[in-house]
Order: C-alpha cells, then structure tokens, then sequence
C-alpha cells in the first residue's frame, strides 16, 4: 500500500495532540519561536523532552544554533498565539507580552507551563528532524485546559475521566 500525503495528513489529523510555541533568543538579542504540535515526553532519567520541526522550517536553524531552547504549553486560550507563531508574520513577538525565563529565554505570558532545555540530540527523521531537549527547568503556571489541535480545528479537554493519583497542580 502506497501512503499518499493527502491520506497520511487526513489519518494523522485524527490523533489529537496538544499546541506548544518553541522559543529562544539570538545572539542579537532578538526573540524567535514557533508553533509546534509534534512535542512529547521522552526520557525521565536524563529528563528529555522531544519534538519535529519540519526541514523547511526558517524558525529551527536559528533555534538549534542557540543550543537552547524553551517550550511554552500553550492553554486552551491561546489560539490565536498558536496562529500567529505558525504564520507568515515578520515580527512574531511583536505585542506578545512574554518574560525571561531564568536561563533568559522567552517564556509567553499565559503558557499552561514552560520547559528550559538543553539542545541534546538532532536525528534525521525523513522531511523532519527529531529533536532531543534536555530539561534544566520546568514550571507549570495554569490549571485551564491545554488548547488542543484535532482535525484541523482546535478545541480543549472537555472532560477528565481519570484522575492521576500523584497529580500535584
Ligand atoms: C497546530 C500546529 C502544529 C504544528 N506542529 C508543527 C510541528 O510539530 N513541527 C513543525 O515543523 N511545524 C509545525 N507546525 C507548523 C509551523 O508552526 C510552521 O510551519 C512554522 O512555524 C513556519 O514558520 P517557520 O518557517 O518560521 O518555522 C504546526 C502548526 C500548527 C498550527
């Protein structure tokens, strides 16, 4: 069976995923980030965290040349922070309020949590990369619903049917 992108997007879109922004700071000084859907927990020791941008990405390779990067989890109202750092906008940070994270990289103003990384590991994975990030701080801000990304349409968690034991937010 030959897997065309037309079936492949519409089969995938069914699984839902969550919406982050990727952020981190020039060398300049000049704030960059981008939207990306594809983050996961990965490993708890080392704690590392992983995610794909695209080959084509413009936002990626200036990113990764940092070494360092931050994801911000984006709540369920933050549609518009998804859109806007996913789109052809010049200056994505224009008239976003965003703060410094204590190793000094952008963290948006009502993110669900944020995670500090370290650029670990890039492994090729076809027209992406699979990016590796290891953890050196993390917080979680808000108890709201995350925004979620399903079918080309967002919504948010509508109900929690379980309940985490050891949940501490
Ligand atoms: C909900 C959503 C999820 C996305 N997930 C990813 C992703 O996981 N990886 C990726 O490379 N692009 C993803 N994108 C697309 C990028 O945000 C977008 O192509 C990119 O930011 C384009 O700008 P750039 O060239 O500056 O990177 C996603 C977009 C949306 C709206």
């Amino acid at each position: 069976m030959s897997i065309d992108s037309a079936t492949f997007r519409t089969v995938m879109g069914h699984y839902p995923t969550g919406v982050c922004v990727v952020t981190s700071v020039t060398p300049e000084g000049a704030p960059i980030g981008m939207t990306v859907g594809s983050f996961t927990s990965v490993s708890l020791d080392p704690p590392l965290i992983g995610f794909f941008p695209d080959k084509k990405s413009k936002s990626w390779p200036p990113i990764a040349e940092t070494g360092r990067f931050c994801v911000n989890i984006l709540a369920q109202d933050q549609e518009l922070l998804c859109r806007r750092f996913s789109g052809p906008i010049a200056d994505r940070f224009s008239e976003v309020i965003h703060r410094t994270s204590q190793n000094g990289l952008p963290v948006l103003d009502g993110a669900l949590a944020w995670i500090d990384c370290d650029l670990y590991a890039v492994q090729d994975a076809g027209d992406h990369d699979f990016v590796l990030g290891e953890v050196k701080a993390m917080t979680a801000e808000r108890t709201v619903s995350p925004l979620i990304f399903h079918r080309g349409a967002y919504g948010q968690v509508s109900a929690i049917t379980i309940t985490a034991g050891n949940e501490r937010l």
